[in-house]
């Protein structure tokens, strides 16, 4: 995969809940049976972004208290305005420097949101700082080294026109050996893993290609295109995912997923 020192941008709320946020859903239901957490815990959802993942807590976990932070301005004005998350407390703020005093959630989450950490052993560490003895830190992340990243044709293609796609500061994140490395060093016990493999329908090429001119990452390789090689580029990805011409599109992508208990009391 092509790299590239731009970073991604999370400037568009609803644009992302159409580009990843569907997909955070489909891995985060799956996330959920496996961790399975109690009714009535207290909540940190780690790079909460648009409320993807949060709006699945609300949904399915009843928790007693809910707190999200991200440092995307625009994703949180997205989160604040769902109905469903009226109850949550939305904080801006960096997952290597949470604002909360020690042992104040039951558990702490990162839903796609590791390999976006600079200092990801930190942002770890943070999470288990935060969570009281007996409590859950848990995360998902795309396998994007491994091939899991579900638009992974998009930067392929991308990268035979020349164009590179922006990437997250810590792709290494995506491996199940550095993750449960990152646990262990952060003091976490009990530590689990777990692959998740998700397909996501499109109704046609036409809602493949807006979906990505909406988003982030290729949504920025895309922009900076001039028309024509925007369009050069589109038949080339049409004839990749579409090669029968018409029709739905289904992408497929594998998360990996890892859980640890804070130790005590
Ligand atoms: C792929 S999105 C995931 C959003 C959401 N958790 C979801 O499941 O859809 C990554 C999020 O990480 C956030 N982010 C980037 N750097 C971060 C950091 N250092 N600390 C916390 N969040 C960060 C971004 O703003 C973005 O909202």
């Amino acid at each position: 995969m092509a790299m590239t020192s731009e970073p991604i941008r999370f400037t568009d709320g609803a644009g992302y809940d159409r580009f990843m946020g569907v997909w955070s859903r489909l891995a985060g239901q799956e996330f959920l049976d496996w961790i399975a957490p109690n009714q009535g815990q207290r909540w940190l959802d780690v790079g909460c972004g648009n409320g993807a993942f949060t709006q699945l807590i609300v949904e399915r976990s009843a928790p007693l208290s809910l707190v999200g932070i991200d440092p995307s301005e625009a994703q949180l004005a997205f989160a604040r305005q769902h109905p469903l998350l009226q109850s949550v407390a939305f904080v801006n703020a960096d997952a290597m420097a949470l604002p909360f005093t020690d042992a104040t959630f039951d558990l702490a989450v990162m839903p796609l949101v590791i390999l976006f950490v600079p200092e990801p052993a930190q942002g770890v560490a943070e999470m288990a700082r935060v969570v009281a003895p007996g409590g859950t830190v848990a995360a998902y992340a795309w396998d994007i080294e491994g091939g899991g990243f579900p638009y992974r044709d998009v930067t392929e293609v991308l990268s035979a026109v020349g164009r590179s796609t922006p990437m997250p500061p810590s792709p290494e994140c995506s491996r199940l050996e550095v993750l449960s490395d990152l646990w262990a060093t952060a003091g976490l016990g009990d530590i689990q893993t777990k692959a998740i493999a998700v397909e996501r329908s499109f109704a046609d090429f036409d809602d493949v290609w807006d979906t990505l001119l909406g988003g982030p990452s290729a949504g920025q390789a895309l922009a900076a295109m001039n028309e024509e090689e925007r369009s050069g580029f589109r038949a080339l990805l049409q004839a990749r995912l579409q090669p029968a011409g018409s029709g739905p599109i289904t992408l497929s992508g594998r998360a990996h997923s890892i859980r640890g208990t804070v130790p005590g009391p």
